[in-house]
């Protein structure tokens, strides 16, 4: 396969410190067979160090939810891109739906986090998707368009080529409702041509994974799907035997 499979446990605000070293501990265990998936869990900021150290020297990866807009400074309740690097972070979530939900995050400033993530050496993860409402008056294509431009807008094709996309349509996060194998691979493949569009050729190396209620019981039909690269996975991700399950599939592909 041209792309490296991309597996990461998204772990919200769940866990207390002990849980977090102890799931990163059997996460490493019980995924060390599946060296050929890129592995990696996202727990809350305050348990980053710890779960640094339990996954140093191991080839599990480490990122977080989110990152601040702007260089360090007076932004009270923010974490800056530089203080996540210091930490051995690799990866950054963006723009999750939670965060465009809750937070009122909208695209302009999901942009400048990206800009920022990207500056400290960071891959950002832009999660994009739809609500049940935008699939049922047939919009995904054009509200995901929409969300991956105003990445582009800001930071040009480049700042693309160097990100992962993860496809989460809201209607499935969190609900045990999943997209079926061909919505999801035909959301994906538009993505896709939307890259090749704007970044040629280099549009095939990005990964672009799914998430929204992935769990070891659905995965393998997912990332059979040609455009499926791998999985961002909430409720799963907290279970380590079922995260494993799941790098297990993305590893037959
Ligand atoms: P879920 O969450 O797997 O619990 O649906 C996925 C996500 O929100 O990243």
């Amino acid at each position: 396969m041209m792309r490296t499979p991309l597996v990461v446990g998204n772990w919200k605000m769940n866990g207390r410190l002990a849980d977090a070293r102890a799931l990163a501990n059997a996460v490493v265990e019980q995924t060390a067979g599946f060296a050929a998936v890129e592995r990696a869990v996202c727990p809350p900021f305050v348990h980053l160090p710890a779960v640094s150290e339990t996954l140093a020297g191991t080839d599990v990866g480490l990122g977080a939810q989110n990152c601040a807009d702007t260089p360090p400074g007076a932004h009270t309740g923010e974490v800056a891109a530089e203080m996540l690097s210091d930490l051995g972070v690799g990866y950054v979530i963006l723009g999750h739906s939670e965060r465009r939900q809750f937070d009122h995050e909208e695209e302009a400033g999901i942009a400048a986090r990206y800009a920022q993530a990207l500056e400290q050496g960071l891959r950002p993860i832009l999660c994009v998707g739809e609500s049940l409402e935008v699939r049922e008056a047939g919009a995904t294509d054009r509200l995901v368009a929409d969300q991956i431009t105003g990445v582009l807008d800001r930071l040009g094709a480049q700042g693309l080529g160097d990100g992962v996309i993860a496809y989460e349509p809201i209607w499935a996060i969190g609900t045990g409702l999943t997209a079926t194998a061909d919505q999801a691979q035909a959301v994906h493949a538009s993505i896709r041509a939307l890259l090749a569009r704007h970044i040629g050729q280099a549009a095939d190396k990005v990964r672009i994974i799914y998430g929204g209620s992935m769990k070891a019981a659905n995965a393998q039909a997912l990332l059979a799907q040609p455009d499926v690269d791998g999985g961002l996975i909430g409720g799963a991700s907290l279970k380590a035997e079922e995260f494993a399950a799941i790098c297990a599939a993305a590893a037959r592909g």
